[in-house]
């Protein structure tokens, strides 16, 4: 409960505030006439669990408030739901734009009405100041693209912040775009994708090569500059095994001008060869020595504090067990890997929770990633409870393109004309629309 002189009355403000406008002047006058305002400054961890990472720090935002007129207090929330503060604060009022009224905030409405009850508290709820929003204000300048700083900042901080971050495959703008605007409501909550992964399969698949570092370090750079140049989200690379490290350095210094936020490299040496493979082709796994080296020197060659180096684990996928697995990611971690990604091809998750399992018993621990290509059913919350802080849906995209464009193919010469296939297109007019600056 708050201090307050006799009379006075305490008016509760919840707000995420990273990017001020009148409208939170608004809310902040009307609060103020009721009494002494205590503002309920979301936390970096809040609203990052259900939009993207604020682009002001809690501690940035909290400045800018605090020398608001009429604001006495702020105090972090570090929920969406307010009840937790507003049992300790006990206010008089809770002051909120009477947009939460529908949509995704109902619930977190209702439940400040009934808390409310408990001690004669009353929601006044002001009309929504329209025609403006700090979404809408962050969307507008972030469409006008972000600096690579920026983009290597985010992804850092979104594995700080982020319950689980969820990546998608892209393999060209088209697909960074579709990366980029794809949103779903899932159970009251807006749910995106955080960030892309160029993988080095589906580089390779949509140029009709095999994924055998066919397509060279060059060409992939095109591939990276030409998503990254249409999008503003974090893009993670899959670097195959990074090459011999005196060419690695060059590719860290070439993947963080560019503004990519990390690289994810493979402990194999020799003719690189798919992952999913499994022991059905030669593929042989890089010493421990050699593969920390390998990390080491990229740490040093690169330029941004934040950019990422993540180790990726091959020997569940060459069959040496889970003990072999957690040494090398000790000794990873040991040579500076910023995080580890555990690879599995097995249609069960049982390796991989087994391994989380153990991995959270280190004392010093980075970010974990898994890549559910086989595995798929488990969801993202069951990795989440495994300590897992990363997945990366790897190539999905391109293989849900495939059999649609081949279908169309051969609907085509089946009928000899295209007027069969129409339907399975996507009009013409939202092509358009996908594309920006089209419209
Ligand atoms: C890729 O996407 O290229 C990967 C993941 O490296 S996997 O194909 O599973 O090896
Ligand atoms: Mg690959």
């Amino acid at each position: 409960m708050m201090r307050r002189s006799v009379g006075e009355k305490i008016v509760y403000v919840g707000m995420s505030a990273d990017f001020i406008h009148h409208g939170h002047i608004n809310i902040i006058s009307t609060a103020r006439k009721l009494g002494k305002v205590v503002v309920g400054l979301l936390t970096d961890e809040a609203i990052a669990s259900y939009k993207r990472v604020p682009i002001l720090t809690f501690e940035q935002r909290k400045q800018i408030i605090e020398n608001l007129a009429g604001v006495d207090k702020v105090i972090p929330q570090k929920t969406l739901d307010y009840v937790e503060n507003l049992k300790k604060v006990k206010p008089d009022f809770v002051v909120h734009g009477d947009d939460w009224k529908t949509g995704v905030q109902r619930e977190t409405r209702e439940r400040v009405i009934r808390v409310l009850k408990e001690w004669g508290g009353k929601l006044v709820e002001p009309r929504y100041t329209s025609g403006i929003s700090s979404t809408q204000l962050i969307n507008s300048s972030i469409r006008e693209g972000v600096s690579p700083s920026y983009r290597i900042r985010e992804f850092r901080r979104m594995l700080e912040l982020k319950p689980i971050v969820r990546i998608m495959e892209a393999h060209n703008g088209l697909t960074g775009l579709i990366i980029e605007k794809t949103n779903v409501q899932r159970r009251g909550r807006l749910v995106t994708f955080d960030g892309m992964w160029e993988s080095s399969l589906t580089d390779s698949a949509s140029k009709g090569k095999p994924d055998t570092s066919a397509v060279d370090v060059t060409s992939r750079l095109q591939t990276i500059e030409q998503i990254l140049e249409v999008t503003t989200k974090p893009l993670v690379v899959d670097g195959d095994n990074g090459g011999v490290p005196e060419h690695f350095v060059f590719t860290v210094k070439s993947l963080e001008r560019l503004g990519v936020s990390a690289v994810v490299i493979e402990d194999k040496i020799g003719i690189k060869r798919n992952s999913l493979f499994g022991t059905d082709v030669d593929q042989t796994q890089d010493s421990i020595e050699a593969f920390c080296e390998k990390i080491n020197r990229g740490k040093k060659a690169q330029v941004e504090t934040d950019f990422m180096i993540i180790a990726r684990i091959e020997s569940l996928i060459l069959k040496q067990g889970i003990a072999d697995a957690l040494k090398r990611a000790k000794n990873y971690i040991k040579a500076g890997a910023d995080g580890i990604l555990i690879h599995s091809k097995e249609k069960t998750p049982d390796e991989i929770f087994e391994f989380c399992k153990e991995y959270q018993k280190f004392e010093y621990k980075v970010p974990l990633t898994v890549v559910p290509s086989t595995f798929s059913s488990v969801r993202e919350e069951e990795f989440e409870k495994a300590g897992v802080r990363m997945v990366i849906y790897a190539n999905q995209l391109l293989r849900s393109a495939y059999p649609a464009m081949q279908n169309t193919a051969e609907l085509i010469l089946k009928n000899g004309r295209a007027q069969e296939a129409d339907e399975l297109c996507l009009p013409i007019g939202e092509v358009i629309k996908l594309i920006p600056d089209s419209q």
